[in-house]
């Protein structure tokens, strides 16, 4: 199924019939409506206009399109923040207000502003929520974007000393769980608690995850609110929520995704590679410029799939340059088509795009749509024209299942801890993922993307590139378990209250594999020391640990001095150290062998992915490739020739 983002309310209503008429031809099914238009259905307070919207949705059905209806929380008008001044959040790297006069200029502690979100909500519930033509919800838009899940408000921390007397009952239990004592940091009572933010130096990495949670709860508390109305006024329509990289939301994601149908996912692989690939040489970064790094889509279409465990959407699919990167190419011609077939093949239900037409005014006028300002149509919307006729050949992807036997473990609070305690410069807790993940894609793997609390039974191999708090019942989940499995460095080095482990890192691990972390370096990426894995020489750089010796450890990797840099204990390996990704990639196939979980090396540009009986090829360089495919292979798009930039699907 195809959709696209639709603004009536940037256009003359003349427009809107024939609009809708094309969106249908071009085979689009959805239209998403609403999430900023907060002023215009309420110019005053409790003066609505709904003729327009009534009008918009009608004009779209009558097209035989289906409207996704949003929540406007995102942009609250003028007159809302004039009238309750701290709905507006507070820089926490300046204290200063973030004023009104683009979006997401709310504090998830306002009550004010929690009181007004769930009355439009409650409004446009009860005017929607049965209407025939809306099939299901989005609620407010991109809900952490922005930076905004944190705020140096007064609001926020008086918030913020309530959750903290809820957690620890009592103020000394606090000192002692986060360590006060150190630089008499002590408080006499919940009432002085403090920010983290602002002081003169570093603040305690305890009270900063403190703060981490309790900011997710506050977004979380705020978004299952609008949630549970929106279920009580359409109760047989879905609610999604369109998640930015998961990186990025400073949410627990999968207790954000916990009460929606189903998790959407806003792709835009060029804005975002431009950002994620920022430290990336030239020739490395050159080669993505307009195609993204073949596995950063799928890394965040399978994280996607991965926190509701479930097909996902896309609500947002880039169609040409973008405005906010730092810089915005455009995409090479087919890749728009390219990447809208990864996310099928990864377990995509919907392709929504972003936008219909190319906006003549304000900040967006420089991001492109699907149609231009003129109303011409843009480069992309041929490829969707060629997309929905393929679709149009495909079996029923909703019988299709992607099915993993690899799984890597991941969680919000990994990203906290290591962004809190860097430690070094070059810890990325989102990149040493990610050089995990797509170790796995260039060998063909297909990867799921779980928690500590999933069920393992279905894996071979299990792998945590980054765990550093462990729960107890992961360790008896893993126990069970007769996978494989690999934790990265870091792993199980913390307790719940970032404090170290006890018995030193990797902890709780210990009772999996009786190795302990002596000590941690740090070092730039450039200054690598020599590893040795399997008589061939890799690279150990920016995070290398101390491994205590055991005579029932067996090496799997040393140094030149011989020291461990990774072990294994039955089915257990810790890797004590970042690596290069050629590294990964031979431990990866080594234990893929042992385990018979089939891998293939492609080429570095070519990726493959499966979805019940169909296979996905998809090459994101510039020169054409034969592939050398089964003799009773069938091709449902293309063919064993696959050119630049294009797709195959065969079974
Ligand atoms: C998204 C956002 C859209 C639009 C788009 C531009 O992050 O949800 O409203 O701003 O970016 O690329």
């Amino acid at each position: 199924m195809l959709g696209v983002c639709y603004y009536p309310e940037h256009w003359p209503e003349s427009m809107w019939a024939e609009d809708a008429k094309e969106m249908a031809e071009l085979g689009l099914k959805y239209v998403r409506i609403g999430e900023f238009a907060w002023s215009r259905i309420e110019s005053a307070p409790g003066v609505f206009h709904f003729d327009w919207l009534d009008r918009a949705i009608d004009t779209l059905a009558a097209a035989g399109l289906q409207v996704i209806m949003c929540t406007p929380t995102a942009t609250p008008p003028k007159w809302l923040i004039d009238l309750y001044p701290d709905i507006l959040p507070v820089d926490v790297k300046t204290g200063t207000v973030r004023g009104f006069g683009s979006r997401r200029h709310y504090d998830f502690s306002s009550e004010n502003f929690f009181r007004e979100a769930m009355r439009i909500t409650e409004v446009l519930g009860q005017r929607y929520g049965k209407h025939p033509a809306i099939c299901g919800w989005q609620t407010d838009n991109e809900i952490a974007c922005h930076d905004t899940t944190h705020s140096y408000s007064t609001n926020a921390r008086s918030a913020f000393q309530q959750w903290c007397r809820q957690q620890y009952g009592d103020v000394s239990n606090l000192n002692t769980a986060w360590g006060n004592v150190f630089w008499s940091m002590e408080y006499q009572n919940f009432e002085q608690i403090e920010l983290p933010y602002l002081a003169v130096t570093e603040t305690n990495p305890s009270h900063n995850l403190a703060y981490r949670r309790f900011s997710s709860d506050q977004v979380i508390r705020f978004h299952n609110a609008m949630i549970a109305i929106l279920r009580q006024h359409a109760p047989d329509r879905f609610i999604t929520h369109n998640f930015i990289p998961m990186s990025d939301t400073q949410t627990d994601n999968a207790m954000l995704a916990k009460e929606l149908d189903f998790v959407s996912y806003d792709n835009y692989p060029l804005g975002r590679t431009d950002l994620f690939f920022a430290d990336a040489s030239t020739a490395d970064f050159k080669r993505y410029m307009r195609t993204g790094h073949p596995d950063y889509s799928s890394y965040a279409f399978d994280q996607s799939r991965g926190i509701s465990n479930a097909p996902f959407w896309i609500m947002e699919q880039q169609p040409g340059p973008v405005n906010w990167a730092r810089h915005n190419p455009r995409p090479e011609a087919g890749m728009v088509r390219l990447w809208s077939w990864q996310a099928f093949a990864h377990g995509a239900a919907t392709v929504c795009f972003f936008r219909w037409r190319q906006v003549p005014f304000a900040q967006e006028q420089m991001h492109a749509g699907l149609k231009r300002a003129d109303n011409s149509p843009a480069t992309a919307f041929a490829e969707i024209e060629t997309l929905f006729k393929e679709l149009q050949q495909l079996p029923d992807l909703a019988s299709h299942d992607v099915k993993a036997s690899v799984a890597i473990v991941t969680e919000t609070t990994a990203q906290w801890v290591t962004e809190i305690e860097r430690q070094g410069d070059s810890y990325n807790q989102q990149q040493v993922e990610f050089s995990y993940y797509s170790a796995l894609r260039k060998l063909g793997i297909t990867v799921d993307f779980i928690g500590q609390d999933s069920d393992l039974s279905q894996y071979k191999l299990v792998i945590a590139p980054c765990l550093p708090i462990v729960q107890p019942s992961f360790i008896e989940r893993c126990q069970a378990s007769s996978a494989t499995l690999v934790f990265g460095p870091r792993s199980g080095a913390k307790t719940s209250e970032l404090t170290l482990a006890p018995n030193l890192g990797p902890g709780l691990l210990q009772q999996l594999i009786p190795v302990k972390v002596l000590s941690v370096e740090t070092t730039r990426p450039d200054c690598f020391d020599a590893l040795q894995f399997a008589g061939k020489t890799y690279q150990s750089a920016r995070w290398r640990e101390e491994l205590s010796e055991h005579s029932e450890l067996t090496t799997v990797a040393h140094y030149h001095d011989d020291s461990a840099a990774i072990v294994r204990y039955n089915n257990c390996y810790y890797v004590g150290t970042l690596t290069c990704d050629a590294l990964l990639e031979d431990l990866f196939t080594e234990l893929a062998k042992q385990q018979g979980i089939e891998t293939i090396r492609l080429s570095a540009d070519l990726r493959l992915a499966r979805r019940g009986q169909l296979n996905f090829i998809f090459n994101y360089s510039a020169e054409p490739v034969t592939l050398n495919l089964p003799k009773n292979t069938r091709f449902i798009v293309g063919s064993d020739q696959i050119k630049p930039f294009d797709v195959v699907i065969c079974h």
